[in-house]
C-alpha cells in the first residue's frame, strides 16, 4: 500500500462534482420499486442489522428448495457463511421457475452480432437449449464441482455454457475473450478445468479474432483439458483433434443432448464459479462465489439500482467473461424475469453510431457502461446520438473506474435527455455486487458514487482504523459482511486472509484496495487503487503480470510498468525494460515487444510505450518505486528519493 493520496486530476474532477446536485426526476418519484422514504428506512435499518436485511431480501429475491438454519455464520471469520443449511441452485431462480408461468414466453435474451446477425430467446427457449448443453456436459463426464473453462466471444453460447455448467452443479471459470495465450493457459492451469468451452472464433471490428487457436496453444502449456467444445461462429477453418475436439452443433445433434436435465440441488455455500482477477502478485487470483448469497445479492441490487420492470429493456454493455457481466448479464436480469440485449462487437464499428443505432432499434430502456466508453464514443462529437430517436431510455449506468464530471455530464445530456439519473456504482469482483451506488431516487453528484448500497456498512478510515474527516482521502473498507461477497481464492485461502482481512484484522473490516473520501454531505468519492492495480479502459491488470510477460521475451532482463492517465482509457500503461546482455535498444525492438505482450496475454495488456533503461528506481528492499516512474513519465518532479537504494 503506497499511495493515500489522490492525483490531481482526480481532485480537480471532485472539487467540480462536488457543488453540483442533480435531483430526480418526477418519472422517477412516481414509478421507482423503492421509493425516497423507503429507501431512506432501507439505508438504516441494512446498517442497524445487515443480517435481518439480507434475509428478508433473501426470501423476497429467490426461491429455495429448503430453508437455511442459519442466516449468517462467522464462526471461522473471515470465512464467512450465509443462508447455512438452505438448499438451491441458481439456474433454477434463472431459468427452471419461469419456464413454469407466463414468463416462458418472454424474451430472455435479444443478440445482435458484430456483421448484423440477430437471435432471440425466450425463457423457453433460452431453458431448452442449456438442458442441451448440460446434457452434453453431464454426457462428458462433468459432474458436480468440476471446473469448467469457457472461453469465448459475446455470443450466446456464452451464457448457455454458464448456466449449462451451474445447473449441473460444476463450476464455471469464464476468460475473457479478449485474453491470449498465457493468461488462459494459466487459469486452465489453476483451476485443473478438464473441459474447455470455446468457439472457432469472434467478429471484432470488422475481423476475426482466432479463438480456436489461441486455445490450442495455451491447452499445450496446459495439457490437463481432456475435451473441448468448439462452437460455430465465423465458420473460419480450424483445427480439430480427432477425439478431444467436438463441435457444439455436432454434439447436439446425439441422442444424450436430448431432454431435460435435472437441476443439481446445491447447498447455498457450494461453488458456482471461479473467476480470476488481478491482483498485486504476477499470478491472478481465482475468486470463488457461491450459489445461495450471491443469487440474492446481484437481485436485489440490479432491481433496486436499476429499478428493473418486465417492460423494461436491459442491456449490460459489459462482457461475460467479467463480473459485471456474470451478475449482470447473465444471473441478476434472469432471476428478475427481465429482457437483456447483448451485443458482438466494438461499439464504434462499422460507425461510431452502432450503439446508438441499436439502443433506437431495440428499444433500450436502460444502458450499463463503463467510462471509457462512454468518453471514447463522446470523442466522436454529439451528431451521432443525435441522428437517433434514444427516447426510450429511462436510466443509465456506468462502472469500473471513476466517472469524471465532463464524461457524466455528456452522458446525462446528451445521451439521457436529461431525464435519465445515472447510476454510478461502485464494486468489485470480489464483492459480487453493487456496493456502493445510487438508486434512481438518490440527488447526484457528477463523479460520486453517492452511498453504500442499504445492507453494505462502508466507510472510510485512516490507517489506524479511525474513521476519516468529511475531505480526507481514506482506506475505503467494508465493515460488516454481505451474502453476495467471495467465499475464498480458489486453492489459496491465505492469500484471501492476507489480501482482504488483514490490514484491519482486529476490526474485522474487508479491505477494498480503494482509496475514498466522504464530502459534508457523506457522499463517497473513490478515488483509485491503492495497489499495484491498473484501470485501463475499465479492465484491471497487475502490473507484475504484464511485467512477467515482458520479462519472458529472451531480450528483457527486468521490467517495470505503471500506469499513466489517459484522457480516453483513464490509464494507459508504460514498461520500461532493461535488456539482457547482447541485446540493443533498436525501434523495431518496441514493436517485437508489444507484439510479444498481445500474444501472451492479449490486447488489453499492451503497453502504449516501452522504453529502454539502465537502471530502474529502487528501493533497498529490491521494491520498484513505482512512483519515481509515474513522475518521470509525466515530467513531474520526483520528490522524496531518501528510501532509492541506488
Ligand atoms: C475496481 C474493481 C465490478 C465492477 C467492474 C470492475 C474500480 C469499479 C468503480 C466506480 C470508481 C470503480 C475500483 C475497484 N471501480 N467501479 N463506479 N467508480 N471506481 O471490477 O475488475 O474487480 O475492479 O474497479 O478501483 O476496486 P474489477
Amino acid at each position: 500500500m503506497s499511495e493515500l493520496h489522490t492525483d490531481e486530476r482526480r481532485e480537480e474532477e471532485i472539487r467540480q462534482g462536488e457543488s453540483e446536485l442533480y435531483p430526480p426526476p418526477q418519472h422517477v418519484l412516481e414509478t421507482a420499486h423503492v421509493s425516497a422514504e423507503d429507501y431512506a428506512r432501507y439505508r438504516k435499518e441494512g446498517t442497524e442489522n445487515p443480517v435481518k436485511f439480507w434475509e428478508d431480501r433473501a426470501r423476497e429475491m429467490v426461491d429455495w428448495f429448503e430453508p437455511w438454519e442459519k442466516a449468517f455464520d462467522d464462526s471461522n471469520a473471515p470465512f464467512y457463511k450465509w443462508f447455512v443449511g438452505a438448499k438451491t441452485n441458481i439456474v433454477y431462480n434463472a431459468l427452471d421457475r419461469h419456464v413454469k408461468t407466463w414468463r416462458r414466453n418472454k424474451i430472455a435474451l435479444i443478440w445482435e452480432g458484430e456483421p448484423g446477425d440477430r437471435r432471440v430467446f425466450s425463457y423457453y427457449r433460452l431453458w431448452q437449449e442449456v438442458n442441451r448443453f448440460a446434457n452434453i456436459l453431464k454426457g462428458m463426464g462433468v459432474k458436480k464441482g468440476d471446473r469448467v473453462t469457457i472461453y469465448m466471444g459475446r455470443v450466446p453460447e456464452l451464457p448457455i455454457a454458464m448456466l449449462a455448467t451451474a445447473k449441473i452443479g460444476a463450476i464455471h471459470s469464464v476468460v475473457y475473450g479478449g485474453f491470449s495465450v498465457e493468461a488462459l493457459a494459466e487459469r486452465i492451469q489453476d483451476a485443473q478445468s478438464k473441459v474447455l468451452i470455446t468457439a472457432d472464433g469472434g467478429w471484432m471490428r470488422g475481423k476475426i479474432v482466432r479463438l480456436k487457436d489461441i486455445a490450442d496453444e495455451a491447452v499445450k502449456r496446459s495439457p490437463v483439458v481432456e475435451q473441448m467444445i468448439v462452437v460455430k461462429r465465423t465458420g473460419h477453418e480450424v483445427n480439430m483433434e480427432v477425439g478431444r475436439d467436438f463441435w457444439l452443433h455436432e454434439l447436439q445433434q446425439l441422442p444424450i443432448a436430448n431432454g431435460t436435465c435435472e437441476t443439481e440441488v446445491m447447498d447455498a455455500e457450494d461453488p458456482l464459479f471461479i473467476l480470476y482477477t488481478s491482483g498485486t502478485t504476477g499470478k491472478p487470483k481465482g475468486v470463488l462465489h457461491t450459489h445461495g448469497g450471491y443469487q440474492v445479492g446481484i437481485a436485489t441490487t440490479l432491481k433496486w439500482a436499476f429499478d428493473l420492470k418486465d417492460e423494461d429493456r436491459w442491456w449490460c454493455a459489459a462482457d461475460p467473461g467479467w463480473i459485471t457481466g456474470h451478475s449482470y448479464i447473465v444471473y441478476g436480469p434472469l432471476i428478475l424475469g427481465v429482457t437483456s440485449f447483448m451485443y458482438e462487437g466494438a461499439p464504434n464499428y462499422p460507425y461510431p453510431d452502432r450503439w446508438w443505432r441499436m439502443i433506437e432499434h431495440y428499444g433500450i430502456s436502460v444502458l450499463y457502461t463503463a467510462p471509457t466508453a462512454i468518453r471514447g464514443l463522446m470523442r466522436f462529437g454529439d451528431a451521432w446520438p443525435k441522428r437517433h430517436d434514444l427516447s426510450s431510455l429511462r436510466l443509465l449506468g456506468t462502472v469500473g473506474e471513476p466517472i469524471n464530471p465532463e464524461a457524466w455530464r455528456w452522458y446525462y445530456r446528451v445521451i439521457g435527455g436529461e431525464r435519465c439519473p445515472i447510476i454510478d456504482t461502485w464494486w468489485q469482483t470480489e464483492t459480487g455486487n453493487f456496493m456502493i451506488t445510487p438508486l434512481p431516487v438518490t440527488p447526484l453528484k457528477p463523479g460520486s458514487a453517492t452511498f453504500p448500497f442499504p445492507g453494505i456498512v462502508a466507510d472510510v478510515v485512516r490507517d489506524n482504523g479511525e474513521p476519516a474527516d468529511p475531505g480526507e482521502d481514506g482506506y475505503l473498507v467494508i465493515k460488516h459482511p454481505w451474502p453476495g461477497m467471495a467465499r475464498t481464492i480458489y486453492g489459496d485461502p491465505d492469500r484471501y486472509v492476507r489480501q482482504y482481512w488483514s490490514k484491519f484484522a482486529e476490526q474485522k473490516w474487508y479491505l477494498t484496495g480503494d482509496s475514498a473520501r466522504k464530502d459534508e454531505d457523506g457522499y463517497f468519492w473513490i478515488i483509485g487503487r491503492m495497489d499495484d492495480v491498473i484501470k485501463v479502459a475499465g479492465y484491471r491488470l497487475g502490473t507484475a503480470e504484464i511485467e512477467s510477460a515482458l520479462v519472458s521475451h529472451p531480450a528483457v532482463a527486468e521490467a517495470a510498468v505503471i500506469g499513466v492517465p489517459d484522457e480516453v482509457k483513464g490509464n494507459v500503461i508504460y514498461a520500461y525494460v532493461i535488456l539482457q546482455a547482447g541485446y540493443e535498444a533498436k525501434p523495431e525492438l518496441e514493436d517485437e515487444l508489444k507484439k510479444h505482450v498481445r500474444h501472451e496475454l492479449g490486447p488489453i495488456a499492451v503497453p502504449a510505450k516501452i522504453e529502454v533503461v539502465d537502471k530502474l528506481p529502487k528501493t533497498r528492499s529490491g521494491k520498484i518505486m513505482r512512483r519515481v516512474l509515474r513522475a518521470k513519465a509525466m515530467g513531474q518532479p520526483v520528490g522524496d528519493l531518501s528510501t532509492l537504494a541506488d
